[in-house]
């Protein structure tokens, strides 16, 4: 299996990190337009083989698509990050060029490569690799969920004093500090719902913090996280090369489901060999569905905001 990063800053670096060391791909790709910023990335990481003990071939290119070619995954995480104060949004003047020019450079040399977004504002991204790809639906996935489920279960785990491992909880909706949905209400704790164990403010509290994650590490560290957002795309690369059929909530195409059409959405979906395989449809209650659709109002407004670009 074959795997192209593109983008070869601290997300993208960390994306790959976590790829060679499952050993999901036989040959990794780092590519980045920086000269020689993903050779060396790469070679620095190629020298952690010996002591970790993975077999990963990781190749390090500036620009060049054609040593991409024949990837079955590829995981764009170019374009600029958040600085402090910033919104995801406020990126898309440039991310979108770049990551419009990336899709279509990876869609001549794979044509047949899964595409997972990473690049902000993620599901305008996403949805903008879909358009100018062309590429099936199922193909193109936006990492966001998976990334703000994993922080909600974070948050959780700091007022239960318990594993992250042991919580079930996602978050839907676009990736936006004021777009995403965590939901409280369908939170387990290995099934136990978290809600009897929380106060209404710890909910609350919980919500909140999850939705300013990705804001509040970018104050703090003074440009935007890249552990857990490098960690989510290797999960996805995961479930579709071991082909797991894990439920995470990315950002996908609806056509209907809930209530949206023509709009990438985080929403969950079963991921496996062939891209994302099913949506599942929660029954959402009457202020999880008014919030969903106000975030889906959100989102299309960014999007419309490519047309002027
Ligand atoms: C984040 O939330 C990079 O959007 C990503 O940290």
């Amino acid at each position: 299996m074959k795997v192209t990063v593109v983008g070869a800053g601290a997300v993208g670096a960390t994306c790959a990190d976590n790829i060679a060391r499952k050993e999901l791909a036989s040959e990794l790709v780092l590519l980045d337009i920086k000269e020689g910023l993903a050779e060396g990335k790469a070679q620095d990481m190629m020298q952690t083989a010996a002591l970790l003990g993975f077999d990963t071939k990781i190749v390090g290119v500036t620009n060049d698509y054609s040593k991409t070619a024949g990837s079955n995954v590829v995981v764009i995480t170019s374009g600029l990050p958040r600085r402090p104060g910033m919104t995801r949004e406020e990126l898309i003047g440039t991310n979108a060029g770049i990551v419009k020019t990336v899709a279509e450079n990876i869609l001549k040399h794979s044509p047949d490569a899964m595409i997972i977004v990473i690049s902000n504002p993620m599901d305008t991204m996403t949805y903008l690799a879909l358009q100018s790809t062309g590429l099936p639906k199922n193909k193109i996935i936006g990492m966001g969920g998976a990334l703000d489920s994993s922080r909600f279960k974070y948050q959780l785990s700091q007022h239960l004093n318990c594993s992250p491992a042991d919580l079930n909880a996602i978050v839907i909706g676009g990736h936006g500090d004021t777009t995403m949905i965590p939901l409280i209400r369908l939170a387990t704790w290995n099934s136990v719902p978290v809600t009897k164990l929380l106060s209404a403010a710890a909910q609350q509290q919980i919500i909140n913090d999850t939705m300013v994650g990705g804001a509040t590490l970018t104050k703090l560290i003074g440009t935007s996280a890249w552990y857990a957002p490098g960690a989510a795309g290797a999960a996805l690369v995961e479930t579709i090369l071991r082909d797991e059929k894990k439920l995470f909530t990315c950002c996908v195409a609806l056509n209907g489901e809930y209530g949206q059409k023509d709009i990438c959405l985080g929403v969950p979906v079963v991921i496996g060999k062939n891209g994302w395989e099913k949506i599942i449809e929660l029954d959402l209650d009457k202020d999880e569905q008014a919030a969903f659709a106000k975030s889906a109002e959100a989102v299309r407004s960014m999007n419309d905001v490519l047309k002027t670009l």
